[in-house]
C-alpha cells in the first residue's frame, strides 16, 4: 500500500453516511496512495466503535484503520461536542476535512475548518442559509482553499448524459416535472430521532434538495419560487418531525417541478427506497422527456439470510450509487457515483496542492484561486459558487414548510435572496 503521498483526512461525524460511503471511499483512496492518515471524530465513542467493528469494512479494507476521536476507551455515552476543534488544530494546514454531521452543524464546523486552513468536503446540504454559503465561499477563496459539496447524484452517469443532451438542445426546454425520494422507514429508529426535528429540518431539505440540484445541474435553470408543505408525526423517542414533505418549485423560465419526500418507504418493500425523476420539455412542435427510474435499476437479489436493506431478503439492488466489488487488489473496492463524487473532490484538493507545492506563497495563492475558479465554472463538482441555488432553496423551503406551504420567492439581483410572498 502506497502511503507516502496524498493528504491526511479528518472525517468529522461517524454516522450513517460515514459508514455507508465516506469512510470506504477514503480507505480506497488511501490504498491508491492519494490519502495518508485517516482520523474520524464523532460526538461520542459509540459510533466509532461501530465503525471499527464493522465486519464489512474489515473484509473490504484488510489492514486499514483510522484514529478515533474520542478514544474508544471513553464511555460510549460521554459527549465531546468540541473535540473536532482540537482535531482541526492538530491537523497540518491544507489537508482534507470531510464534514458529515447533521445539517445544522455544517456552517460552524466548515468555518472552523477553513480558519484552520483546511480544504473541505461537506455532505449535502452545504449550509441552511444563502448568506452562510456566500460567507464560506469568500472565506475559502481568500485563503485559496477548496470547498466541495457532496451532491453525488451529479456523478450518476444518467445525470451526466442528460446534462450533455440538454445542453445540445436534444430535449427542448424543461417545462413540467416530478421527483420523489422516500427514504426507508427504519431511519425513524436511528440517530435521526435526535436531530431530524420540525425546528431543524424536513424531508424536502434532507433529500428533495438532491433532485432540485439535479434539475439545475441538467438544465442550468435557477429556481425562482417554491412552496413546501409537510406532514408531521413522532419518532419512537416522542420528538416531533416532518415525516413527509411535498414541494413545488418554479424555475426562472416558468417550469414547475413537484418534489415528494419522506422517511417512510416500507421496510418490508424490496426497493430499499423509492426515488426517481421525470421531466417533460417543450421543443419545436414536439416534446422531449427525461425519465430516471432510480429505485429499480434492473438488478434483483434474493439472499438466504436477512442481509438486505432493513434486514430484508429480497431486494432491488442498485449497482450505481455505492457497492463493494472485487477488484485487482486486496479486499473489495467501492464503486458507483457515490465513490466517484468523493474521489473527484479529494483529487481536486490533491491537484490544487500538487500544482502549487513548488511555488512561493505569493504565486501559489493566485494559482490556487484560478484552479478553484475553473472547478466553479465547470459546474460538475458542486461548490459554494456554483451550487448556492441549493442554499436559497433550503432557506426558502424552511420558511414555507413552517407556514404550511406559503410561497417564497427567490431572486438573484441585486443580490441572491429569498422573500416570503405577501
Ligand atoms: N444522500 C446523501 O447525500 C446523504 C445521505 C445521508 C446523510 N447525508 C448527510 O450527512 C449528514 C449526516 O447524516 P448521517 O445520516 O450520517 O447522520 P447520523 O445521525 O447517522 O450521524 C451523525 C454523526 O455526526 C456526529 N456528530 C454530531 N455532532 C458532532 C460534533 N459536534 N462533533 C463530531 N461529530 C458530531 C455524530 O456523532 C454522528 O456520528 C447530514 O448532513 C445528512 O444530510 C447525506
Amino acid at each position: 500500500m502506497k502511503r507516502e503521498n496524498g493528504l491526511d483526512v479528518l472525517i468529522i461525524g461517524g454516522g450513517m453516511i460515514t459508514q455507508d460511503l465516506i469512510l470506504p471511499s477514503v480507505y480506497h483512496l488511501q490504498r491508491l496512495g492519494r490519502v495518508r492518515k485517516v482520523t474520524v471524530c464523532a460526538l461520542n465513542s459509540a459510533p466509532l466503535r461501530a465503525l471499527k467493528d464493522s465486519a464489512e469494512l474489515k473484509q473490504a479494507f484488510p489492514g486499514q484503520d483510522f484514529d478515533p476521536l474520542p478514544a474508544l476507551t471513553q464511555p460510549p455515552a460521554k459527549m465531546f461536542p468540541d473535540l473536532y476543534r482540537q482535531a482541526l488544530a492538530r491537523l497540518a494546514p491544507r489537508q482534507v476535512v470531510i464534514v458529515a454531521v447533521p445539517d445544522q452543524f455544517h456552517y460552524e464546523i466548515i468555518k472552523t475548518a477553513l480558519q484552520h486552513h483546511q480544504h473541505v468536503l461537506c455532505v449535502k446540504p452545504l449550509v441552511l442559509k444563502y448568506d452562510h454559503a456566500h460567507e464560506i465561499e469568500q472565506l475559502a477563496r481568500d485563503r485559496g482553499l477548496f470547498v466541495g459539496v457532496e451532491y453525488h447524484k451529479r456523478f450518476d452517469r444518467r445525470a451526466l448524459m442528460a446534462r450533455r443532451h440538454y445542453a445540445l438542445g436534444h430535449f427542448g426546454q424543461f417545462a413540467m416535472g416530478e421527483a420523489r425520494m422516500i427514504e426507508p422507514y427504519y431511519y425513524r429508529h436511528s440517530n435521526f430521532q435526535n436531530w431530524f426535528t420540525c425546528d431543524q429540518t424536513d424531508p424536502f431539505v434532507y433529500v428533495g434538495c438532491h433532485y432540485v440540484d439535479l434539475v439545475y445541474f441538467i438544465t442550468g435553470l435557477r429556481p425562482a419560487a417554491l412552496s413546501v408543505s409537510g406532514f408531521k408525526g413522532r419518532f419512537p423517542n416522542g420528538k416531533q418531525a416532518f415525516l413527509w414533505a411535498n414541494g413545488r418549485v418554479r424555475f426562472e423560465n416558468g417550469a414547475l417541478l413537484t418534489v415528494t419526500d419522506g422517511l417512510g418507504y416500507p421496510d418490508a418493500a424490496a426497493g430499499s427506497n423509492d426515488q426517481g425523476l421525470l421531466m417533460y420539455c417543450e421543443g419545436n412542435d414536439a416534446c422531449g422527456m427525461i425519465e430516471h427510474i432510480d429505485d429499480d435499476r434492473g438488478v434483483r437479489h434474493s439472499y438466504l439470510d436477512n442481509i438486505g436493506c432493513a434486514g430484508s431478503k429480497y431486494n432491488y439492488v442498485s449497482p450505481d450509487f455505492y457497492r463493494l466489488v472485487p477488484w485487482e487488489g486486496p479486499g473489495f473496492k467501492p464503486t458507483g457515483y457515490g465513490y466517484d463524487s468523493v474521489a473527484a473532490n479529494l483529487e481536486t484538493m490533491s491537484r490544487i496542492e500538487t500544482q502549487t507545492a513548488a511555488l512561493p506563497e505569493k504565486r501559489a495563492l493566485p494559482r490556487r484561486r484560478t484552479l478553484i475558479a475553473e472547478v466553479d465554472r465547470q459546474g460538475l463538482i458542486a461548490t459554494p459558487a456554483n451550487s448556492f441555488i441549493n442554499e436559497l432553496v433550503v432557506e426558502a423551503a424552511r420558511l414555507s414548510i413552517v407556514t404550511d406551504g406559503a410561497w417564497v420567492d427567490i431572486s438573484y439581483t441585486p443580490r441572491p435572496r429569498v422573500t416570503p410572498r405577501s
